[in-house]
């Protein structure tokens, strides 16, 4: 069997150019990613879904970037051979390419991330050339971009529209240009995703945007059925641990009311 190496973006990319698959998935503490890296997985994103499902926001934008910093330590300390990429959260990049070359310096010099990923496509394109001609990584985020719900207004699937699929087309092209590794897909029709990732030398990386992306990522949360108030038709659950975890800890408190925890040979 060939030794399992460290992933980078240089990785990624002989892989879309190999014509591979790369799988990635959140993280966000060092016990869940030594799992997912031991497991396999290519990169882990500490993604500021983290808005939503540890700290129980209605949306990811309260998020901060120390909170980031945080976070993106204790996955580093779990991490072998995973790439690790951070998210920049809201207002901590959009103000100028000054501030977004600050804060993505504290994610890669106090965190230790590897890169980051930054939503938004014509719009931050000065920022992103800025952030890679500096030598950090940049990963770019299109069509459903959480950050901006509010102007959204609704989590409805984007390029539906034939103007909004030419401006995802085009933002692409431009991030690409400017310098990202690699593009989050989010939530848009498969048809898209397919003419924008055989558009691109660099991969795409889909979450409900079909299977002709060059990688998938889902919210780890929702793939293993932890979070259960959301499921939109894009999350496959691989596991139901919401219930596994209740029914375990209803058992443990029968067996502490019954007296049967701890046993003698549970005891000193
Ligand atoms: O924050 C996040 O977890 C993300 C993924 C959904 C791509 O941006």
């Amino acid at each position: 069997m060939e030794k399992r190496r460290k992933v980078t973006t240089e990785t990624i990319r002989q892989m879309k150019h190999r014509n591979e698959r790369f799988v990635c998935l959140t993280a966000y503490d060092a016990l869940i990613a030594r799992i997912f890296d031991e497991a396999g997985i290519d990169v882990l994103l500490v993604g500021d879904s983290l808005g939503n499902v540890l700290q129980g926001h209605p949306t990811t934008l309260p998020v901060t970037l120390d909170q980031m910093i945080y976070h993106t330590q204790m996955v580093k300390r779990g991490v072998q051979y995973a790439m690790v990429v951070a998210d920049m959260p809201f207002l901590t990049y959009q103000i100028s390419a000054e501030q977004a070359l600050r804060n993505a310096g504290r994610l890669m010099k106090e965190a230790g991330a590897e890169a980051v990923k930054l939503e938004g496509g014509e719009r931050i394109a000065e920022t992103v050339r800025r952030l890679t001609e500096t030598g950090i990584p940049v990963m770019g985020h299109l069509g459903l971009t959480p950050q901006s719900i509010y102007q959204f207004g609704t989590y409805r699937t984007r390029g539906v529209d034939p103007a909004e699929a030419e401006r995802i087309r085009k933002d692409a092209l431009i991030l690409q240009e400017a310098g990202v590794f690699s593009i989050v897909l989010e939530k848009i029709p498969a048809r898209l995703a397919r003419q924008i990732t055989e558009s691109l030398d660099i991969p795409t990386i889909g979450i409900g945007a079909g299977p002709h992306c060059d990688a998938q990522i889902l919210v780890y949360t929702d793939m293993l059925g932890l979070t259960i108030d959301f499921s939109p038709r894009f999350v496959r659950r691989y596991e139901h641990l919401y219930q596994r975890i209740a029914d375990a800890v209803q058992r443990y408190i029968a067996d502490v009311r019954q007296g049967d925890f701890p046993s003698d040979e549970e005891s000193y």
